[in-house]
Order: C-alpha cells, then sequence, then structure tokens
C-alpha cells in the first residue's frame, strides 16, 4: 500500500484530493493518509476557488490526519509520496527537502519560479533516485494525448503549422504577484510552451509580445511564436484578464501535410485531406486523473517516468525564460538556452 500525504488543500490539492478519492475507489493500492495546509483549520470547513470546480463545495476531512505544517506532518507519518499542491515560490524548496528526506513528489506545474530552481530539482530527484514528476497535465490529456500519439507515428504526416490557446478571467491572491507565480506566462501560458515543447522539443528562438493589465501581475496577455529550422508555424497564445461570464477554454488547431487535427477543449476533430473529418472516441478522463495513474503506478512499480520526466519540465522552463526575456524586448527574437540536463 502506498501511503500518500498531501500538501496544500486549496483548488488544486482538492482537485488531486478528488482524483485519489476516485483511485482508491477504483482498486489502487495506495492511501491518502494526511493532510497538510497552512490554512487548514479554515480550509476543512470552507470552498476553494479555482477555474475548474472540484467536486465538492466544503469537504469532510475527518477521515484523514490534518497538519498546518508540513515537517510536522513528515515528522508523525511513514509516507511514501508527497503530492505537492501548493504555490509555485514553494515548488522547488519543498520537493527538494522533501525528495533529500526520502519521499517520491508529485509537484504541481509550473515546476518553479526559473531554470536555476528547475536544475536543481532535477539534480536531486537524480541524486537522491527518488520519482519527481510535474503535473503538467495536458502530456495526459486524452485530446493532447492523441496529438502527441500524431506527431510521433507520422500518420498525417510532418506538422506544418500549430495554434494552442487558453485564457480565463484573472486569478486572484497570490497569483497576482509576479514574483511569486511568474504572472501569466508562467502560471497559465506554460500549459501550451510545455505541450509544443513536449511534441516537437525545444524551438532555436521564440518570439513572444506581453501585455500587462494588472498591476503586478507580469505579462497578462502573451501571443508566442516558436522558431523551428524545419519550417513549421507554431504559436500560442493565453490571456487570463477575460472576465465577465467567459469561464475557461483552452485548445489548439494543428495542420498536418495530409491532415488538420482541431481540440476546441472537449472534442478532438480530425480532418484528413482525402476524406470526411471524424471525431476519435477519447477516455472522458482529465489529465489530473491521467498524471495521478501514471505516476503512482511508476511508484507503485518502481517503474521509470517517461512520459514527463524532470528534465523535460526543467527543458519548458528555459522555453518560458527565453519568452520573458523576449516580452521584455518587445518580442526580439530570443535563443533558447540549451538545456543544462539533456
Ligand atoms: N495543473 C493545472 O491545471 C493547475 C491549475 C491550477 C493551479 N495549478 C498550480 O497548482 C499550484 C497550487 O495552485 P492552487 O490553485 O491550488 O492555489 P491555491 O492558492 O488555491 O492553493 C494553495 C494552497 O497551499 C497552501 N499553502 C501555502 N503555503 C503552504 C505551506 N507552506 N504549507 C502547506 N500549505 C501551504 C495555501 O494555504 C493554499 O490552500 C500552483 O503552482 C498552480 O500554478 C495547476
Amino acid at each position: 500500500m502506498l501511503k500518500i500525504g498531501l500538501i496544500g488543500f486549496g483548488f488544486m490539492g482538492r482537485m488531486h484530493f478528488d482524483n485519489y478519492t476516485r483511485l482508491i475507489a477504483e482498486g489502487l493500492p495506495v492511501s491518502l493518509n494526511a493532510i497538510c495546509d497552512i490554512r487548514i483549520d479554515e480550509l476543512k470547513n470552507a470552498k476553494a476557488g479555482g477555474n475548474m470546480s472540484t467536486l465538492q463545495e466544503v469537504y469532510d476531512l475527518t477521515p484523514y490526519r490534518l497538519y498546518d505544517h508540513f515537517e510536522r506532518m513528515i515528522a508523525d507519518e511513514e509516507l511514501d509520496m508527497i503530492d505537492l499542491a501548493v504555490p509555485t515560490y514553494l515548488h522547488a524548496e519543498m520537493s527538494c527537502i522533501l525528495m533529500e528526506k526520502g519521499y517520491h513528489v508529485m509537484c504541481e506545474k509550473p515546476m518553479a519560479l526559473n531554470a536555476e530552481e528547475a536544475g536543481r530539482m532535477v539534480e536531486t530527484a537524480a541524486r537522491t533516485g527518488k520519482k519527481l514528476m510535474i503535473g503538467q497535465c495536458l502530456r495526459f490529456w486524452p485530446g493532447y494525448a492523441y496529438l502527441k500519439q500524431c506527431v510521433e507515428d507520422r500518420r498525417y504526416g510532418a506538422v506544418t503549422q500549430g495554434y494552442f490557446y487558453r485564457g480565463s478571467g484573472a486569478p486572484q491572491g497570490w497569483f497576482l504577484d509576479e514574483k511569486l507565480s511568474g504572472g501569466c506566462l508562467l502560471d497559465m501560458h506554460i500549459h501550451d510552451t510545455d505541450m509544443i515543447q513536449y511534441l516537437f522539443g525545444s524551438p532555436k528562438r521564440v518570439s513572444t509580445l506581453g501585455r500587462n493589465v494588472i498591476q503586478g501581475a507580469g505579462s497578462d496577455i502573451v501571443s508566442s511564436h516558436y522558431y523551428y529550422p524545419d519550417g513549421k508555424v507554431i504559436n500560442a497564445q493565453a490571456d487570463w484578464t477575460l472576465e465577465g461570464d467567459f469561464g475557461f477554454y483552452m485548445g489548439y488547431r494543428v495542420n498536418f501535410e495530409r491532415a488538420n487535427i482541431q481540440f476546441d477543449g472537449a472534442d478532438v476533430t480530425v480532418n484528413p485531406n482525402d476524406g470526411p473529418g471524424f471525431v476519435p472516441e477519447l477516455s472522458a478522463d482529465s489529465g489530473y486523473y491521467g498524471e495521478l495513474v501514471y505516476f503512482l503506478n511508476a511508484v507503485l512499480s518502481d517503474r521509470p517516468i517517461t512520459v514527463c520526466t524532470p528534465e523535460s519540465t526543467a527543458a519548458t522552463l528555459a522555453v518560458i525564460r527565453a519568452e520573458a526575456a523576449s516580452a521584455s524586448q518587445e518580442g526580439a527574437w530570443v535563443s533558447v538556452a540549451e538545456p543544462a540536463h539533456p
């Protein structure tokens, strides 16, 4: 039985909690033993915010041992794995402390605030031999995983163009301090940057326009072009100032030599050049579920993490760094640094 401790019980902590509840009901040999949040007394009876809703408004946490400090939790509990759903500015420090103390760590995206922190996480995971995976959930989202298969097996030839997008209203609290969250670029747009890097490898250069709307939040609207030597035209756009009743959206449109594929957040549609379009049947599960299934099984059977390695999520942060540098130079092309840990 794999014993799990969850740190952070805000929006994503609850999302992970919902998925652990489901996985345990499905018979996976894991148990959620303890939950830690600095505001645990307040949160155990309160609603969490977020751009998608979690299953319950208020959670009954009486079956779990609760903590308001993670050092106390790991001192009192015998755990195998920690799920970190804390704010971004804590990801690197906490992940490294926990791996040094012998825990496998599933940490929310973005990996860290910058490439140096990410490099430290990569190094710590390699040295301690502990499994570390960052919750870049699109890699496990059925609509995006389908695209990855099409790119890999070239069933429609090579990609000629790709447009990836997402948007919502502004998050609240610490998210709006660029120093704590990295702003829309690192917090929201990174999903698409990571997918582009996962699909096509790191681009040679990037050009990003960024627009600040909310004081102190950094670039709230971003639009990036990614240069690849084979000439495919790849761009991504994110905007977290879509207020009113807008809600949340994400999607892509990718063109291949022999088909184009579109994802509207719900369905994938494939339009082959020489035949009728179709909607492939994909799992209705979210990437939040898929990433946990993958990570937990890797830990349970001691299999290496291959879909979302620390090295590859650190490479995404190198692309983000170049995008931030470009945004600060009105979209000038900026080279992406070679990964320190290939
Ligand atoms: N994968 C996704 O699609 C997705 C979506 C939303 C958020 N996220 C990421 O998940 C992380 C958490 O975001 P969120 O929306 O849950 O934020 P949140 O503010 O709702 O929750 C964070 C929780 O961590 C707690 N916390 C803060 N410091 C702590 C500490 N030292 N020890 C224990 N608990 C502490 C806070 O009290 C809060 O309850 C962020 O890095 C964010 O970027 C990912």
